[in-house]
């Protein structure tokens, strides 16, 4: 039967080297113990490493040089730091194990194998996201999380991964791609606005709504009657004159008008992340007294994994199907605490 879930790991460690077999010391153990708390059978899976050998002092580094050094076509595997040419048939090796057994997801465990197969690097930035490898001329769909080993230095990271090994048992059910498919509305006039409030409103049992805030102002405002649907308001624009969206004060006291009775009914109910930060922060500038806010996906989120990070980035990555979206901006924004 097809191995669906491809685990890759970095290197042998001594246990390892010595079996000449993946994960079989003390990361391999408690691999075992996640997969199964998150309903994966070991057996299930194929485990393989992006070197099968046994760097000195366990130091991916000891195998890096510099650019010169480097495997031709990849960038550094640690700041400044190049996999040594000496070790591209170990890549290519890689390359022919994903082929031969064509998995429909590959569970990348570390910034090690999240490097081979996709050449990025940052693993706390892009873990839970699922994407595509580049390794081999067909991609496969990648899902990069923390090492085993990271976790048993740092026991807060535990819960994280298995939340990630079960969202990889759902992937693994399938080879392709599958993101959600969204209508956004993103430079609407007064007219989109009241059309959007007048068509999804009275549907809607819950309206997420997040705000972006620079200094005193806010800066835009989306809404989503539904995972398909939303409406961002901008309210600064900088390739406007005067850096407004909105041609006119008049205009824009309309839009806030009309934003203010959507805020201010208690139908339907509010969803936020961070509410109490948009919903004071709507009260001190603009004098928008939130009614019907009964949801709060920070707070949600806490309850289920109090000890986890419970930023926008991390909760998409863990709940939702993106890609990892807050990394596709090409330039920070403005930034709020979520
Ligand atoms: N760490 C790895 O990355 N691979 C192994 O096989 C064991 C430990």
């Amino acid at each position: 039967m097809k191995n669906a879930i491809f685990v890759l790991g970095e290197a042998w460690g001594a246990e390892e080297a010595k079996a000449r077999t993946p994960f079989v010391g003390s990361s391999g153990y408690e691999l075992t113990r996640m997969l199964d708390e998150a309903g994966i059978s070991r057996a299930d899976c194929y485990l393989s490493n992006v070197l099968n050998l046994h760097p000195i002092g366990n130091d991916i580094e000891s195998l890096c040089g510099g650019k010169p050094d480097g495997c031709l076509g990849y960038p550094a595997l640690r700041p400044a730091k190049y996999l040594r040419k000496e070790f591209a048939p170990e890549l290519e090796r890689l390359a022919d194990e994903l082929v031969e057994i064509d998995p429909n997801l590959v569970l990348a465990l570390g910034n090690t194998a999240l490097w081979a197969l996709t050449g990025k690097t940052v693993i706390s930035k892009l873990r839970g996201a699922t994407t595509l490898s580049t390794l081999t001329a067909s991609g496969f769909k990648v899902l990069p999380t923390y090492h085993p080993a990271a976790v048993l230095r740092q026991w807060d990271l535990r819960p994280i991964v298995v939340i990630d090994f079960q969202k990889a048992l759902r992937e693994s059910a399938y080879s392709d791609l599958r993101r959600p498919f969204r209508e956004i509305y993103i430079e609407p006039d007064l007219k989109d606005c009241h059309d959007f409030f007048e068509k999804f409103l009275p549907k809607t049992s819950l309206l997420s709504v997040d705000i972006e805030t620079s200094g005193r102002r806010v800066t835009c405002i989306g809404f989503a009657p539904s995972p398909r649907y939303a409406l961002v308001i901008p309210f600064v624009d900088k390739r406007r004159l005067g850096g407004n969206y909105w041609a006119t004060r008049e205009l824009e006291c309309e839009v806030w008008g009309l934003v203010k009775g959507v805020l201010e009914n208690p139908h339907p109910p509010k969803l936020f992340q961070n509410g109490l930060y948009d919903i004071s922060f709507l009260f001190r500038s603009y004098d928008i007294r939130v009614a019907g806010a009964t949801d709060d996906t920070m707070l949600l989120h806490h309850a289920l994994q109090p000890e986890s990070k419970k930023d926008l980035g991390f909760l998409g990555a863990t709940y939702a199907d993106e890609g990892a979206w807050k990394q596709m901006r090409a330039k920070k924004t403005t930034k709020k605490e979520d």
